[in-house]
């Protein structure tokens, strides 16, 4: 019997339940593999006594168009910063990959297969130089991995987030309003991008292209100049002015080493009102509603692609590799190079040329760019 691990780690994501069940089907059609899942990434291994779920087809049945992951998720500690409380009361950061290794060698396990986006595979990355076998599946709604065309759960979210601008636009139309719409996707700005492009918001702010706040004004006043108006604008969680710094949000939970980002749309109106800006503004701030619920259909077949190939990369003994879409191919990347450099906007992409030709601005002068 050969026996495959699944762990989803960082944040959840739609698709995770369709990768999980294209893995376990495809297993089936192997007389000899056993698929298990370790409970929150890779806790369900380290915690005593373990956790890990035995996922037959049956268990996985109908998963696909659910949300979140059957076996938990968690962007907390992991192997390499287990937190562990002191005398004090206060928590240290302890490396348990050698004690996880050992574990998952002695369960028999053959091949890990780690869905999860930049963080977890940089783990899985690290896991592999000591010796785990482990595969990558490219997961996050912030589209930020390179290497592959595209990640499950971004076009989900940008489902969500162009419905979202849609709605703003009646509600602003119908008060003469200018609304702010914060999106996710930390330092990448692909969600805030092509919402504002599918919905037509008037400007987009992304983290790549730090903002003018006069550009910003007088786009906006713009929109008013014959006395009555409305905008939209969509502004992602990272974006910042050119003279600014991120908006974050205090994060105090024991192992949280992200920084977390919020309130890039409210420090934004205050800057518009410091400057004398007087039309009436509201933010709305989109959140994790831009990650839960159920995958849209693109989503649902990329992932079932990504399973597919991830089990016969473990069939092959493909590791310390990732799966990655380069359309029409499913090919397997090296780890390293997936993990090298963020996927993020650059000011000669094609969605930003499209984005400016219909009239978008983004915040920027484009002549100085
Ligand atoms: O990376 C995915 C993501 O949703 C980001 O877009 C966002 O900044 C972050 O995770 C939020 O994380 P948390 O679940 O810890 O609030």
């Amino acid at each position: 019997m050969k026996r495959a691990l699944i762990v989803t780690g960082g944040g959840d994501c739609p698709g995770l339940n369709a990768v999980i069940r294209a893995i376990v089907k495809r297993a089936s059609q192997e007389k000899d593999w056993e698929i298990l899942g370790s409970i929150q990434a890779f806790n369900g291994v380290l915690w005593e006594p373990s956790e890990i779920k035995v996922l037959t087809p049956e268990v996985v049945r109908g998963i696909h168009y659910q949300g979140g992951t059957i076996i938990e998720t968690t962007n907390k500690g992991g192997p390499f910063a287990w937190p562990v409380k002191n005398n004090d009361g206060t928590y240290s950061a302890v490396d348990r990959s050698d004690e996880m290794i050992r574990k998952i060698q002695y369960m028999g396990i053959d091949a890990v297969i780690s869905i999860g986006g930049d963080g977890s595979q940089r783990i899985s990355q690290l896991l592999f130089e000591k010796g785990l076998n482990i595969i990558g599946v490219p997961k996050t709604i912030d589209n930020d991995l390179s290497t592959t065309d595209s990640t499950f759960g971004f076009q989900t979210a940008v489902e969500i987030a162009t419905d979202a601008v849609d709605k703003l636009v009646t509600t602003a139309a119908s008060h003469n309003r200018v609304f702010f719409l914060e999106v996710m996707g930390r330092y990448a700005g692909w969600i805030a991008l092509n919402a504002a492009v599918a919905g037509g918001a008037e400007v987009c702010l992304i983290p790549e292209f730090p903002y003018d706040l006069n550009i910003v004004k007088e786009r906006l006043e713009a929109r008013f100049r014959h006395g009555r108006g409305f905008a939209v604008v969509v502004i992602s969680e990272g974006a910042r002015p050119k003279d600014g710094t991120l908006s974050t949000e205090q994060n105090d939970e024991v192992g949280y080493e992200n920084l977390r980002l919020g309130g890039a749309g409210r420090a934004l109106i205050k800057r518009l009102k410091d400057t004398g800006f007087e039309h009436d503004m509201r933010e709305t701030v989109l959140g994790h509603l831009q990650r839960g619920g159920v995958p849209i259909a693109y989503d649902r077949v990329l992932s079932a692609q990504f399973g597919v190939k991830a089990f016969e990369m473990a069939l092959e003994g493909d590791f310390g590799k990732m799966v990655a879409y380069r359309h029409p191919h499913f090919i397997s990347v090296p780890l390293v190079d997936a993990i090298a450099e963020p996927n993020i906007v650059t000011i000669d992409n094609a969605l930003v040329k499209t984005a400016t030709g219909l009239g978008i601005s983004l915040g920027i002068d484009l002549n100085k760019e």
